[in-house]
């Protein structure tokens, strides 16, 4: 992968994903602080939130006519029926969701979702029009005997698994090693980019060279505006997908914030 070709251009995307915290109150007072923060230097970077689903329509209301996108963190392939509990991919987006994050590592390890499952909401979600988030990582245990590379190709062509170039406009994948999600600890800039690499060039081999160059990899766990510099400069990371640092509007700001101060310093 010719990781600094001049060509390549991917926005910066920013994502707070503020899994199961967000009352109605508690989602005004974080939009509104983040509202009132935004500033028109930050229009070259895309920014999206994602509240649990009992706030994605107070949070489409307020998010009206802003530049901050909206998504789900969730949601289940079928469009109705019998399935006690899920909320389809459909409902969300009658609620103003362009995106959801499927496949996160908590759905993968509290709620046993598969690549299987994954697969079939990734391809129905674009089906309804959604773009997804794929979200992939290793466990500590998987790093440490050197099982990276291979459980996250693994989760990739499982995930994947039928779909084709021209599905992959709609799709973003976010790295997320388990073991850097809400421990502070994050991953070093060298591993990052290593796996945020490694994942291009097995996108490359699945789907093509120019799909895997304009494919928009983002990285999870502990990013927070202390190192959102750092790990947002590297060259395969075009994003954030952010736990505890999007709940609170000025450290989600100065996240969006560094993410528009590297795009200046690249576009000049
Ligand atoms: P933290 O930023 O809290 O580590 O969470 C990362 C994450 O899981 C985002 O999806």
């Amino acid at each position: 992968m010719r990781e600094n070709d001049p060509k390549v251009e991917r926005q910066k995307f920013i994502c707070g994903n503020w899994k199961m915290h967000g009352t109605l109150e508690q989602t005004r007072t974080l939009l509104q602080g983040i509202l009132s923060q935004w500033n028109s230097e930050y229009s070259d970077v895309e920014v999206a939130v994602f509240p649990p689903f009992t706030a994605l329509m107070e949070a489409s209301r307020l998010l009206q006519g802003s530049a901050i996108q909206l998504g789900a963190q969730n949601a289940y392939y079928e469009d109705d029926g019998a399935f006690t509990g899920e909320v389809s991919l459909r409902m969300i987006a009658e609620l103003g969701a362009g995106f959801v994050i499927l496949g996160h590592s908590e759905r993968r390890t509290l709620f046993c979702e598969t690549d299987e499952l994954i697969n079939k909401k990734i391809e129905r979600s674009i089906a309804t029009g959604l773009m997804p988030i794929l979200c992939v990582g290793e466990s500590l245990e998987e790093r440490e005997r050197g099982a990276t590379d291979a459980v996250v190709t693994k989760q990739l062509e499982h995930s994947l698994a039928g779909l084709t170039i021209r599905h992959f406009s709609r799709i973003t994948i976010a790295y997320e090693p388990v073991w850097a999600i809400g421990t502070g600890k994050t991953a070093t800039p060298a591993q990052a980019q290593e796996s945020h690499a490694a994942i291009r060039d097995r996108i490359g081999t699945l789907f093509g060279r120019e799909t895997a160059r304009d494919l928009r990899i983002l990285y999870g766990g502990s990013l927070k505006p202390e190192n959102a510099h750092e790990l947002l400069s590297l060259p395969d990371v075009d994003g954030g997908l952010i736990g505890g640092a999007s709940l609170k509007a000025d450290s989600f700001m100065a996240i969006v914030q560094a993410a528009a101060q590297i795009t200046s310093q690249q576009q000049a």
